[in-house]
């Protein structure tokens, strides 16, 4: 197809009806959860594959973090499930022509993935109650958490081929109608790029490296603190997050050498090098501020890999930017607004007042249940905070009904 028409396609397929606001807020907001969704997914495969290791090791201390770190892979999988929700929304606001477009090319794999993820799901949680029972023997049913990480990288692959081949939108058609003959199967995947998925994919070594690190700090206010195995924790977490780093920064640096042609020489502009330099930023850190024991103190390590992949989820951005606005003449900053305070209020309004209240009360809970031995007992300034999330959550659903009502009733 020839430039100009794809240009001209891709805004016929916008939204007539517009954005309800400033479509930078949907981009900066999509760039934020992304960079959470992708954590939490790094976190959940990071820590899966430490839980197969440990399975089939014969040492005690590999057995033990096997164990404790598929607690955090459990949590981990439906927390980056949740958070996941976000980016979609936000990409399909912005880039709604593409975003669509993909999806049904590739229909069959969009309805699969979440069979895919389900059944991830069951066969972590299969594995998990085949060895609750503490101190069996030999790890059961190990199959099953290798077919658990090896389904969560198919749910991954498919994100990644989702997310490849809404750039390019001059092939659309020829995919969608190969040689004049429709095909509406949707049964094939027809980008990818495995260097860019395996950098994604990798970031998960230095992630589980840091949560090793931070874990002998969350455990050693514990009374029953095992020192001896918290501390060989956390050495570990700094070869993993240092050793990981580096790899992930040569994939990053050969996602950079294959990108589409339309990418013209993002390759070696500002937010490439920048991604780059992030992307091996850990092990700089690690390198240098984990000399001795003392330094494992701190929940920093988390915090570096957060601000690593917030930086790589602009940069990333920027080259969907590049592509789509220098390559095929589409901006996502000219969307047709109409203007909807309310719904923006609101939104904000949720997401800082509700889901901060409620989410504090669940983080405190969670977090004093996992430092205190025995039974957790609140106290009274937690179940207050308990109470307060519950009726804002009240208010929130009253509201919710007298705006409809009113709407409905204009
Ligand atoms: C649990 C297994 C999952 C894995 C391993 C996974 C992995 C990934 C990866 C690697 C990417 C980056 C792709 C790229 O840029 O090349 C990605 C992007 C994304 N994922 Fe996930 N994901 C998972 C689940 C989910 C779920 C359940 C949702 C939503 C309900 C979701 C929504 C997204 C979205 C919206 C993007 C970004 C799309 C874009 O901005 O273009 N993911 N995911």
């Amino acid at each position: 197809m020839e430039a100009a028409q794809v240009t001209e396609m891709l805004y016929a397929l916008r939204n007539p009806a517009g954005i309800p606001t400033f479509p930078i807020i949907f981009i900066g907001l999509g760039v934020l959860t992304f960079a959470l969704h992708i954590l939490f997914v790094q976190l959940m495969l990071g820590t899966s594959l430490i839980t197969i290791i440990g399975s089939f090791s014969n040492d005690d201390k590999w057995r033990r973090l096997g164990a404790a770190m598929l607690e955090i892979a459990k949590v981990s999988v439906s927390v980056a499930i949740v958070i996941g929700v976000a980016p979609l929304l936000f990409v399909q606001v912005v880039y709604d022509p593409n975003w669509y477009a993909s999806n049904v090319l590739s229909a069959d794999y969009v309805i699969a993935f979440i069979f895919i993820l389900i059944l991830a799901y069951w066969a972590m949680y299969f594995y998990y109650f085949r060895n609750k029972v503490q101190g069996s023997p030999e790890p059961r049913s190990r199959w099953s958490m290798i077919l658990s990480l090896a389904l969560m990288l198919c749910v991954g692959f498919i994100m990644h081929a989702l997310t490849s081949q809404m750039l390019y939108p001059d092939q659309w058609r020829e995919w969608y109608a190969p040689a004049g003959q429709m095909d509406y199967s949707g049964s094939s995947i027809h980008a990818y790029n495995l260097i860019r998925f395996g950098f994604f994919i990798s970031l998960a070594i230095p992630v589980a490296g840091a949560m090793m690190i931070t874990y002998r700090r969350f455990k050693m206010v514990r009374e029953d603190a095992d020192m001896e195995f918290l501390d060989w924790t956390a050495e570990l977490g700094k070869t993993w997050m240092k050793v990981g780093s580096v790899i992930s920064a040569v994939l990053f640096a050969g996602w950079m050498m294959t990108l589409p042609e339309k990418a013209g020489d993002f390759g070696t502009s500002i937010w490439a090098i920048l991604g780059f330099v992030m992307a091996l930023f850990p092990a700089i850190w690690a390198t240098v501020r984990l000399k001795n024991n003392h330094h494992f103190c701190s929940y920093m390590p988390l915090a570096i890999m957060l601000v690593a992949g917030l930086v790589i989820a602009t940069s990333r951005e920027m080259l969907r930017f590049t592509i789509m606005n220098d390559g095929f003449g589409y901006n996502f900053m000219d969307y047709k607004i109409v203007m909807d305070w309310y719904s923006t209020g609101l939104f904000f309004g949720t997401f800082a007042i509700v889901g901060g209240a409620v989410l504090a009360y669940m983080l405190t809970v969670a977090w004093k249940a996992g430092q205190t031995v025995g039974v957790y007992t609140p106290s009274k300034a937690v179940d207050r905070m308990g109470t307060i999330a519950l009726w804002i959550i009240v208010l929130w659903v009253i509201q919710f009904f007298i705006s409809g009502f009113i709407v409905w009733a204009q």
